[in-house]
């Protein structure tokens, strides 16, 4: 007989189709695979490595060749299904670790001379998938390759240019499902949670809009108020007074007084796992007692001391958070939201729609590939 005191759910969470409501159905969705993906730094991957990296269950093998160049393919032999990534990079190509097939970037099964039953090379091709690097981090197209030149990485021109703002890039790995860390992101109602080092005080909803494709977002709210940050901000020539955010499906970015910016990059591994990247960018910094704007080196300097400082222990403390609502989520999530921001469920059903359009897509007749069961063909 059940304990009386046990509040949980006696069922886990329900699945995306079975959901009811917005905020299940959201708890429930993946990212849509068409569309690209930050998944490693691209200083990760030396010449002839190669490495395992998820998307939504799908495993894909990431490796680079002695030549230095990129390949990303189904993380799975066709011969026995072991993982490649158990095997081994052989000059450009990806070498199995059982039998030795090799395959080269294209998916095509080259090799597996080692076998001595006289028959000729099967045709046997992996699944590949489009990989990029930009800003210092690679990116992967997991979904239709068709799409990848027309859905684009974001542009980050701030970056992108000749004499680049300075920043840093931080990545956390959370047990937690993405939406929930959109919604933190977004919802600046938890500065409780960051009191030691007050990034946002005393924020207030000031503008919000959705369309099919983002939220938008602005706060009034006092930024960088910490003991340590408010020093570095010069607070004459940048507005720390508000703060603009969007959910750009499937990212998500912030601007302050154009002058410090992030983006944040969502890699959904699975259903309570997502990795997450943040990039942030700064056209100056104010160095405490000197009366002028640090130069860009200086800037990057104070940055990266300030990284392992202040950033990384801040945003940590949302990743504890975000760990500790999944959780919560997981013993009840059938117990009815108290949501007082109204962004909150506008995220969610952004997240909920972009999701069953995907699914929508490939149940069509006629589109029958999915993103958890790779395709390789052998004759
Ligand atoms: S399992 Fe991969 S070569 Fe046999
Ligand atoms: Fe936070």
């Amino acid at each position: 007989m059940r304990d009386p005191l046990d509040d949980r759910e006696l069922t886990p969470p329900p699945s995306f189709s079975e959901a009811r409501s917005t905020r299940q159905k959201a708890r429930a969705a993946g990212l849509d695979p068409d569309r690209w993906y930050a998944v490693e730094y691209d200083r990760e991957i030396k010449n002839g490595e190669v490495k395992e990296v998820q998307f939504w269950n799908l495993s894909i093998a990431l490796y680079r060749g002695d030549d230095g160049v990129l390949a990303a393919v189904q993380n799975r032999c066709p011969h026995r299904h072991l993982k490649l990534t158990h095997g081994a990079v052989d000059k450009c190509q990806l070498r199995c670790a059982y039998h030795g097939w090799s395959f080269n970037r294209d998916g095509w099964l080259t090799d597996y001379s080692h076998d001595s039953f006289g028959k000729p090379l099967i045709k046997s091709r992996l699944r590949t998938f489009p990989v990029e690097v930009r800003y210092g981090l690679i990116w992967v197209f997991p979904g239709d390759s068709d799409l990848a030149s027309v859905e684009k990485i974001p542009e980050i021109p701030e970056l992108m240019s000749d004499n680049p703002w300075a920043g840093f890039t931080v990545d956390y790995t959370w047990k937690t499902h993405h939406s929930m860390v959109i919604d933190n992101i977004c919802d600046f109602a938890h500065a409780f949670l960051h009191r030691k080092y007050q990034p946002f005080v005393d924020a207030k909803l000031t503008h919000y809009e959705s369309d099919d494709e983002k939220v938008y977002l602005t706060y009034d709210t006092y930024m960088a108020e910490g003991k340590f940050s408010k020093y570095f901000v010069n607070r004459k020539r940048v507005n720390t007074r508000s703060i603009e955010i969007c959910y750009e499906y499937p990212y998500q970015w912030s601007n302050t007084g154009d002058s410090i910016k992030h983006w944040c990059f969502l890699l959904p591994i699975d259903e309570r796992t997502t990795r997450v990247f943040f990039i942030f960018y700064f056209d100056s910094v104010k160095i405490p007692l000197i009366p002028f704007n640090a130069p860009k080196w200086l800037t990057q300097m104070v940055l990266n001391a300030s990284v392992p400082l202040l950033f990384k222990p801040l945003l940590a403390e949302d990743g504890v958070a975000l760990e500790a609502e999944q959780i919560g989520y997981e013993s009840h999530w059938n117990a009815p939201p108290i949501e007082l921001n109204p962004i909150v469920p506008l995220l969610q059903k952004l997240t909920v729609q972009k999701w069953q359009q995907y699914v929508e897509r490939n149940t069509a007749p006629e589109k029958s590939a999915s993103v958890t069961e790779p395709v390789a063909e052998a004759v």
